[in-house]
């Protein structure tokens, strides 16, 4: 992180990260059409600007909440995935990637592999978006293909730096697209549309452990060929 720099882009870059545990504290509505007029400045292939984003806080965030936690109750029969969250049969290096973060995590909360229990309860913390009081919903047109829903990537991150700049916090959430037609249905989102992901925000509870512990990343080496250099 570079030094004295409190508003570089690096310093936004190292200080996001995903927030699992929220304060009771509203979100000021005026800082975030600040923060979303900002970030429609990301850039998008054609200049589609395929995001599409419905913003729930108070009943209607617990209307979604309560409609989820139906179809949980559900078991495996109340599953409407949108889409494959991770492809069938993951590979490594990225199975050795999305496990280790998942044990890293569980550490940081001291639960055990055994504490099947636990580490449940921890996930389905999800589908309260950990105590968020504002959750983002993120979709779009279902006729939009891979490259949009890159762009659509693009304005999520814009988003998650904003919200640093202004003190703020946030989790990506694509656990809601397992219940996408639920979801969709409470927000009264047309068929035509398409469930990405949902990013909880609010103001990060600093002291929590599942806030405090380092996330890995790969070493260039893993990710970049250099060639011609
Ligand atoms: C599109 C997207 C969806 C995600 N969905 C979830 C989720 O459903 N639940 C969760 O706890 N974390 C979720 N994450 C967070 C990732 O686990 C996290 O970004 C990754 O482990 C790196 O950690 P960091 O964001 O703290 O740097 C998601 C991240 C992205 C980008």
């Amino acid at each position: 992180m570079p030094a004295n720099d409190a508003l570089s882009v690096a310093h936004a870059l190292h200080a996001r990260r995903s927030v699992r545990a929220f304060k009771d504290q509203p979100v000021d509505t005026e800082l975030l059409k600040t923060i979303f007029a900002d970030a429609q400045r990301a850039p998008s292939g054609g200049n589609l600007q395929p995001w599409q984003a419905t913003l729930v806080t108070g009943e209607p965030w617990q209307r979604v909440k309560d409609a989820v936690a139906a179809r949980i109750a559900m078991g495996r029969e109340g599953y409407q995935p949108e889409y494959d969250i991770y492809p069938k049969g993951l590979t490594e290096p990225w199975e050795a990637r999305r496990f280790g973060v998942g044990e890293a995590l569980y550490a940081s909360l001291g639960i055990p592999r055994d504490n099947k229990a636990g580490r449940l309860a921890q996930f389905m913390d999800n589908y309260k978006g950990f105590g968020a009081p504002v959750m983002l919903f993120l979709h779009c047109s279902r006729i939009m293909g891979p490259p949009q829903w890159s762009d659509m990537g693009m304005w999520l991150q814009s988003v998650m730096l904003l919200l640093v700049e202004h003190g703020l916090a946030s989790c990506p959430q694509e656990c809601w697209a397992m219940y996408g037609a639920t979801v969709r249905e409470t927000l009264g989102l047309g068929e035509d549309q398409i469930l990405f992901t949902g990013l909880a925000i609010g103001h990060a509870d600093t002291d929590a452990a599942v806030n405090n512990w380092p996330v890995p990343r790969v070493g260039l080496e893993e990710v970049i060929d250099w060639q011609g250099f």
